[in-house]
């Protein structure tokens, strides 16, 4: 069966009306921000794709001594203290040195749990399971620093007091504004 006429007609004037809107300029504001902003990554800030962002400037890191909460059980716990120029190589891990189980009298540093020395079977060894040996691939320095994007999570504690159906996103700890 052929298209009739007057379908033909109809979806010519359908594809000018596209166009047509298409061609309209942003509305204003959708245009302004695109400009202060460029093509905008959070990270990266207004610069150009072609090229290179400022560094933004080190925040010191925390150095309190004071273990933070976890905010889930099986969180990796952030580094309290500072790791410049901890060696953390096949020859030497810096960390171990405090954190091992044998050093933690005089260091006073918190044991590497079990987990550190179970491998993917869970068995359990005598070393630290290669693994978690790269401490840092799980464990980092804080700097308090603004966040450069928004987080909505919430502790489940918290989501356990919640009234059923209540919204609890509404007091985003930390997002960036
Ligand atoms: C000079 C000893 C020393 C070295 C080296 C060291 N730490 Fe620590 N670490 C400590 C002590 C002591 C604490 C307890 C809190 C405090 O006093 O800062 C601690 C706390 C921590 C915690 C917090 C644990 C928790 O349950 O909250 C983490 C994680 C950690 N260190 C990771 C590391 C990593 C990763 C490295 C290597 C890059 C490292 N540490 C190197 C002494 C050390
Ligand atoms: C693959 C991720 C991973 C790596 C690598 C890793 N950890 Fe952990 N670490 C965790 C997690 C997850 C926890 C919390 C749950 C647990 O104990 O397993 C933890 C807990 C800890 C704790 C707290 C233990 C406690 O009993 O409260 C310390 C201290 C620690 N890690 C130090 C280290 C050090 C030092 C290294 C390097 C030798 C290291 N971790 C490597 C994931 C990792």
């Amino acid at each position: 069966m052929k298209p009739s006429r007057s379908w033909l007609t109809l979806l010519a004037l359908f594809t000018l009306l596209l166009a047509v809107l298409a061609a309209l300029p942003l509305p204003a504001h959708a245009q302004q921000q695109q400009q202060q902003q460029g093509l905008v990554d959070a990270m990266r800030g207004p610069t150009p794709i072609g090229n290179e962002s400022k560094a933004p400037i080190l925040y010191p890191t925390e150095n309190k001594d004071i273990r933070r909460n976890r905010n889930y059980t099986m969180q990796p716990p952030t580094i309290p203290h500072k790791i410049d120029g901890y060696q953390v190589d096949k020859d030497f891990n810096r960390c171990m040195f405090c954190h091992a189980r044998t050093r933690t009298e005089e260091t006073q540093a918190i044991p590497v749990s079990i987990t550190h020395y179970m491998d993917r079977d869970n068995n359990v060894l005598a070393e630290v399971s290669p693994r978690r040996y790269f401490c840092t691939q799980c464990h980092v320095p804080q700097a308090d620093a603004k966040p450069l994007v928004g987080n909505s999570f919430i502790d489940v504690e918290q989501m356990l007091k919640r009234k059923p159906g209540a919204k609890g996103a509404a007091d985003t700890k930390g997002a960036a504004k």
